[in-house]
């Protein structure tokens, strides 16, 4: 297993470019599975999610070509319904094959995915809005299966507004007869960009962005091309790094309405932001100072954003409180962070953060996702060396993360792990 090495304190300097989304591009891909037609797809971030999403897709019987980014789906010669539990159990995301699959072949079978590090993340609203649509759904032997001769327009009312849930109901209901609306979707970008992918294909679809969505089912949908949106979570993740190291970096390439929320927190934290025509600027001179974070469903705080925060509130002057509304089982980040000297204490969904001078380098283990991306944070500026261990979940996330980080002067490396 690899490690990351980090030896600390070296402010960033420099430009870094922003990739395609990994939470656009997932969807974007199962989306493939809803027609024939040659689906080019650019902008596709090289990370491991997206090529177990590859990988599920290949299995179902579509034809991938292409790599580096850009591919070429058809999907004509779909045949098999069937997700397995070995693919799932890697990556929760291949849910997002179940909408598609059953409105185009009548039926699905698709592994429940399990909890994970971060939460206990059911998959109810999904199964419901599908049984709304007129799917018979059982689940049996860990496995979601799901029938419907041709799923039916309906009003679906989301208690909450799930993002890949959303993303599932609005693909099964462009190919089911009728119309469908949709009330209290997630209102997420990479829903957008999913909508404007399955518009070039043909699907009929109104309201998208705000919180109530309308489907008018279509027989088919034919091939397209799409380019990925850049990743906002990447994008927020460099300017924390940047802000972090006392830096001056430029983040090229990011769409600023996305990271609304973000930009005005950190801005709260005493960072010089600026934008400009290619991108982002960040600059820090002076120190970092608290600030008060609640995650919240789009346009609020990205949850995805929130263990990066954390690192960064480590070190500001004050005391901050960052709470977690979105997912009950999200601060792992935590006692790795009390290795390197935070002052953190968790009262249920709150984290009360006392800023300390400084974080000191320590081995730490990365648990989910963003976790370890708010540990890379807390080891670029810790003083000494950082070990990071587990970090095949930064590669499910984060394109070519070591090597944007080196580039702007970080010193960073991989490792084989030793025993
Ligand atoms: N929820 C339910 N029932 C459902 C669905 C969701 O109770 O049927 C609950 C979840 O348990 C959670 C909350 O609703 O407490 C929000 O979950 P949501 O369904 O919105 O999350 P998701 O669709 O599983 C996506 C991203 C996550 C991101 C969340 C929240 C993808 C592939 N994944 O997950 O991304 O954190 O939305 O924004 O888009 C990541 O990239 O690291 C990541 C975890």
């Amino acid at each position: 297993m690899d490690q990351i090495c980090i030896i600390g304190g070296r402010p960033l300097e420099g430009t870094v470019q922003v990739g395609g989304a990994k939470n656009a591009a997932l969807p974007i891909l199962a989306a493939c599975l809803l027609g024939g037609g040659d689906c080019e797809i650019d902008h596709v971030p090289q990370v491991r999610d997206v090529s177990t999403m590859v990988k599920l897709l290949q299995l179902l019987g579509v034809i991938v070509q292409g790599q580096c980014g850009k591919y070429t789906l058809n999907a004509e010669t779909v045949q098999s319904v069937v997700a397995p539990y070995e693919l799932v159990k890697t990556m929760r995301a291949s849910i997002l094959s179940l909408g598609p699959l059953l409105a185009r072949l009548g039926e699905a079978k698709v592994s429940l995915p399990g909890g994970c590090a971060i939460g206990t993340r059911p998959v109810n609203l999904h199964l419901r809005g599908l049984e709304m649509m007129g799917a018979e759904i059982q689940v049996e032997h860990g496995y979601i299966h799901a029938k419907a001769a041709r799923l039916q327009g309906a009003r679906i009312d989301l208690d909450f507004p799930t993002v890949t849930g959303t993303e599932n109901l609005i693909m099964a209901a462009c190919l089911a007869e009728g119309t469908t609306t949709l009330h209290n979707v997630a209102r997420e970008p990479e829903i957008g960009d999913l909508c404007a992918f399955l518009t070039k294909r043909g699907a009929k679809i109104h309201g998208v962005g705000t919180d109530t969505i309308t489907i008018e089912g279509v027989r088919a949908l034919h091939g397209a091309r799409h380019w990925v949106m850049p990743d906002r979570v990447e994008t927020g993740t460099y300017l924390m790094a940047g802000a972090i190291t006392g830096g001056n970096l430029m983040v090229r390439g990011c769409i600023t309405d996305h990271i609304g929320s973000v930009l005005k927190k950190l801005q709260e934290t005493g960072v010089d932001l600026t934008e400009e025509s290619e991108g982002v600027r960040i600059r820090r001179t002076g120190s970092l100072r608290s600030a008060d974070i609640k995650t919240l469903p789009y346009p609020g705080f990205p949850t995805d954003l929130q263990a990066q925060m954390m690192a960064l509130m480590s070190i500001a002057e004050g005391t901050s409180v960052l709470t977690e509304t979105i997912f009950e089982g999200r601060f792992l980040h935590v006692p790795e962070l009390h290795r390197m000297g935070a002052s953190i204490e968790v009262d249920g969904p709150h984290a009360v953060i006392k800023g300390v001078a400084t974080l000191t380098g320590a081995p730490v283990m990365a648990s989910d996702l963003r976790a370890s991306a708010g540990l890379v944070l807390a080891g670029l500026a810790a003083e000494g060396e950082t070990v990071i261990s587990r970090v095949y979940h930064l590669d499910r996330g984060y394109e070519k993360l070591e090597e944007k980080l080196g580039a702007l002067g970080a010193n960073i490396k991989r490792m084989r792990e030793t025993a």
